[in-house]
């Protein structure tokens, strides 16, 4: 089996360095981009082609990892005469997917999300539909997680923006309660409570959510955007509305983050959140 990778980042060397420990044979090319490209190339220990298109054509799989405004713009490039299966990885929006992929032919097509940060490996979950998911799935043999959840192109990337919706509507009415609470000083005492009916791991994974939200609210203002307009197609989302207006509001209110807080009251102690 030989997998080629298209954009070579954090996902791809991560996939990478367990595909090869399994005995997959893993190829990209990385000209034209940036040293960190190359190098994270490089110490995953990939075969390097000279060109995208010899990469098209030694794959059997071709996985998509580059960001997500260049999604259908490599599915253009490199779609065009592969015979494989190629999947995209990239978050983006069921219709996005659904261009990027019409550019693939005569190959099977698969639209795939991960259901997480990469930092899991190979254990990452990854949902995937389309033509060509099956096949996508036999990756699990060499220790991939890809359930496929359906037939067609754009179920999977659906599924991942109602996911966003909720884990990112959440995290911002979290952000809200809880820094109103530790303005009374009584943020402790109110996790406390929350943990009893929500379950044991409930402060952890709040107070994570927190966190992370300031950290990342510059682009988890722009997938907000892609989930807004994603389930605007079905209702009018208010709360979703409010919950993107409060990722593009909230750097503004915290300044730049550099790095991620180890504490959300050390973080709340520098933010002014009432904005004025
Ligand atoms: N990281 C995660 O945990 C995670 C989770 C879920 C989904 N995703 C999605 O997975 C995709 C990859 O994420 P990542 O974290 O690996 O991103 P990343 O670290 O920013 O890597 C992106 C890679 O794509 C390359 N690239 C960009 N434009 C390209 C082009 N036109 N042709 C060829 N290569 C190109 C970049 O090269 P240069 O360095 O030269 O720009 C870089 O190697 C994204 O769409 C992201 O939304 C990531």
């Amino acid at each position: 089996m030989k997998v080629g990778f298209i954009g070579f980042g954090e996902v791809a060397s991560t996939l990478s360095r367990g595909l090869l420990d399994q005995g997959v044979e893993v190829l990209t090319c990385v000209e034209g981009r940036s040293p960190k490209t190359v190098d994270l190339a490089k110490s995953a220990g990939v075969e390097l082609l000279l060109t995208f298109q010899e990469v098209v054509e030694s794959s059997d799989v071709l996985l998509s990892t580059v960001v997500p405004d260049q999604a259908v713009h490599v599915a253009k490039e490199v779609g065009k005469n592969f015979k494989g299966v190629y999947a995209d990885l990239n978050n983006v929006s069921p219709s996005t997917v659904k261009e990027a992929l019409s550019y693939v032919s005569p190959g099977k097509t698969t639209d795939a999300a991960m259901m997480g940060g990469i930092k899991n490996g190979l254990k990452t979950p990854i949902i995937a539909s389309g033509p060509g998911a099956e096949i996508f799935a036999e990756l699990n043999q060499y220790g991939m997680n890809i359930e496929v959840i359906g037939l067609e192109i754009g179920q999977a990337s659906a599924l991942k923006m109602l996911r966003s919706a909720y884990t990112k509507g959440v995290s911002a009415l979290l952000f809200e309660t809880l820094y109103a609470a530790y303005q009374m000083d009584v943020d402790e005492v109110l996790l406390g409570y929350l943990n009893q009916t929500e379950g044991p791991f409930f402060q952890e994974s709040a107070t994570s959510r927190i966190k992370s939200s300031a950290f990342h609210a510059k682009r988890r203002a722009q997938e907000m955007d892609e989930v807004l307009e994603f389930l605007s197609y079905y209702e009018d989302p208010l709360m979703i509305r409010a919950a993107c207006e409060f990722f593009h509001l909230l750097p503004a209110r915290t300044g730049i983050i550099r790095k991620k807080p180890a504490d959300y009251r050390e973080m709340f102690r520098e933010v002014d959140y009432k904005g004025e």
